[in-house]
């Protein structure tokens, strides 16, 4: 579904992706991890072209991403820190959306999940933290494309929330959406995640399941395990 080949970007002097190569077969959720500041959010704007890197390539379900801007439309995303104009109503920003999106939409499901009826008529700028954050999984989830790139989806959820997106997240598995996660939730990740990413130093530490994680780094749960992975070798 994706595929990153000696990726790598710079801001400034700042080297943050270092030659990172990552496979991303079709279906299942995938949670990228690591220290903050150590490139998921760079390494995913890379895969939407909203970084363009200073070398390496990126294709999605093998199409070179460079100068074709066509695969995003099977994209959808939610970004870790969304800039909502402040002086729309809610249902205003979601009918924008759809208009610049111009594909089915099933929005009504998901105001009634996250019981954001009674704000739809409210200005963005007035909401609390977690309710910005509900539209904002409205935004992404509303539409039914392949791929859903979720920049860390649970801030400022609270715990009715976090179980609605769970439950969101698991359904689209089921219905054999590829999904990649970001998130400092090591408790949700380990609830949703088929596999894990972690990134550091500019490339991918380790990939794999889980369990293997919490074997290689000889922990009991996924919490200490990725406290220590930084500790670990590589290799071993
Ligand atoms: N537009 C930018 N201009 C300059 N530096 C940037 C820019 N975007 C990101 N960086 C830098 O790149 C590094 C990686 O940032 P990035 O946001 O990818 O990290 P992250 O892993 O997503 O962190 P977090 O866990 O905090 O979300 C940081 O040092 C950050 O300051
Ligand atoms: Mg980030």
């Amino acid at each position: 579904m994706i595929q990153v080949e000696n990726l790598y970007k710079k801001f400034g002097k700042n080297e943050v992706l270092s030659g990172l190569n990552l496979t991303i077969d079709k279906g299942g959720i995938f949670a990228v991890l690591g220290p903050n500041g150590s490139g998921k959010t760079t390494l995913i704007k890379s895969i939407l072209g909203m970084v363009v890197p200073n070398k390496g390539d990126v294709s999605v379900s093998g199409i070179a991403i460079k100068k074709n801007w066509k695969y995003r439309q099977e994209i959808d995303y939610l970004p870790q820190i969304a800039n909502f104009p402040g002086n729309l109503k809610v249902k205003e920003l979601i009918r924008m959306i759809k208009d610049i999106r111009q594909r089915p939409s099933d929005e009504q499901t998901l105001i009634e999940l996250f019981k954001l009826d009674s704000f739809l008529d409210k200005k963005l700028s007035t909401l609390s933290g977690g309710t910005r954050q509900k539209v904002n999984i409205v935004l992404a989830f509303m539409f039914d494309c392949p791929l859903l790139i979720l920049d860390e989806p649970t801030t400022g959820l609270d715990p009715a929330s976090l179980i609605r997106l769970k439950e969101l997240i698991k359904k689209e598995k089921a219905n054999g959406k590829t999904i990649l996660i970001t998130s400092h939730i090591m408790q949700f990740v380990a609830e949703v995640a088929d596999e894990i990413i972690y990134l550091l130093e500019g490339k991918i530490y380790f990939k794999g399941s889980i369990e293997q994680l919490k074997k290689k780094t000889d922990q009991t749960d996924l919490e200490h395990a990725i406290a220590a992975i930084a500790t670990t070798p590589a290799n071993a």
